[in-house]
């Protein structure tokens, strides 16, 4: 059965979503994405993805690639500037949230925990808590980084969250929003454990708009099959609106991420043709149509006055009474 972005949402998002008053843009998701989660738990699981020379350093990201490393990449990419690519995207990504000694974190697809260590290290919160889908991603960081006492690994899913409401300063995700099949699910739920006026910054390519989204689709490429989601930007927008957020900056990221990433795969093809997967140029190709682009998302929950207000506001104009004592002519 067909869904619509509308469609997939469950009663409570779309009583959050009527109350609001706003629509979700309207695409339709194949009947593909329904067992996408399963198929994302198998390409991260035993023989995860992150063994592939796309990757390297245990980080599973395209990499943000500087002016000068694009610059001279037809000379040779090292390992070492391959990883320090991956990092640099958990640096940019977590940028705007500007991290303290005093933030619990919540970092959703860590993968095999290195970019987690790596934001521990640089920043030393109060704490991190850190979910993937992936069971053996859990296993293996649990039993590579069982040192760090204020970081814990779990299995969690960004649509079904299971903290409590209101726990975390800041969340956090890198390269793993593509996934999602129902983002406004998500949405709602980094929202519920945000506290308010929390802060949500994360990056992951995504399609353009609703009509490259459909191309894709139409294409067969990622969507109907493998497992990336890639649901339009345009869309992402709306649902992070709808759950309560204000986007404070979006940030295409695109030209810093997949160039550097296709020279690194052209580099290894050259060097071992059979290592490679096709994948990763479908990837690039459907950057140079325009397809799909690689952003940075910043949004803030709002704060309880807001919520007040708006409420508030909706009660008013909701209330029979109140609209007749606004229109009855006063007798006086
Ligand atoms: C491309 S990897 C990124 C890993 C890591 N952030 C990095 O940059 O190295 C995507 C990760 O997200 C996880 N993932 C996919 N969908 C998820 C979801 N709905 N909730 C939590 N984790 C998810 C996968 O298991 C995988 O480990």
């Amino acid at each position: 059965m067909n869904r619509t972005g509308e469609q997939f949402s469950q009663s409570s998002q779309q009583a959050n979503v009527e109350q609001h008053g706003q629509q979700l843009q309207q695409f339709v998701l194949p009947p593909s994405f329904n067992d996408v989660k399963m198929r994302i738990q198998t390409a991260y699981g035993e023989n995860t993805i992150a063994k592939l020379p796309n990757f390297q350093g245990d980080f599973i990201n395209f990499g943000y690639w500087t002016d000068k490393q694009l610059e001279v990449k037809d000379k040779g990419i090292s390992v070492e500037e391959r990883v320090e690519a991956s990092r640099r995207l958990y640096s940019y990504t977590v940028e705007p949230l500007e991290i303290t000694h005093n933030d619990l974190l919540l970092e959703i697809g860590f993968g095999q925990g290195v970019g987690t260590c790596h934001i521990n290290e640089t920043f030393s919160p109060k704490g991190i808590e850190a979910v993937d889908i992936t069971p053996e991603q859990v296993a293996r960081a649990n039993a590579r980084f069982s040192e760090l006492g204020s970081v814990t690994f779990s299995i969690g899913d960004a649509e079904s969250l299971t903290f409590s409401e209101r726990t975390f300063d800041k969340v956090y995700s890198v390269e793993v929003a593509q996934h999602f099949p129902n983002f406004q699910e998500a949405a709602f739920q980094m929202a519920r454990v945000l506290k308010p006026k929390g802060l949500l910054s994360f990056s992951a390519h995504l399609a353009t708009s609703v009509s490259a989204f459909n191309a894709l689709c139409k294409e067969g490429l990622f969507v109907n099959e493998g497992i990336d989601c890639l649901v339009p930007m345009t869309y992402v927008f709306e649902a992070l609106s709808n759950a309560g957020f204000v986007v404070k900056q979006s940030n295409d990221i695109s030209v810093q991420v997949f160039p550097g990433y296709d020279a690194w795969f052209e580099q290894k093809k050259a060097e071992d043709p059979t290592s490679v997967t096709e994948w990763t140029k479908k990837i690039y190709t459907a950057y140079q149509r325009g397809l799909i682009g690689y952003y940075r998302f910043f949004a803030q929950k709002k704060g309880d006055a807001d919520a007040d207000a708006k409420e508030q506001e909706a009660a008013i104009q909701l209330d029979p009474t109140t609209d007749k004592q606004a229109q009855s002519p006063n007798p006086s």
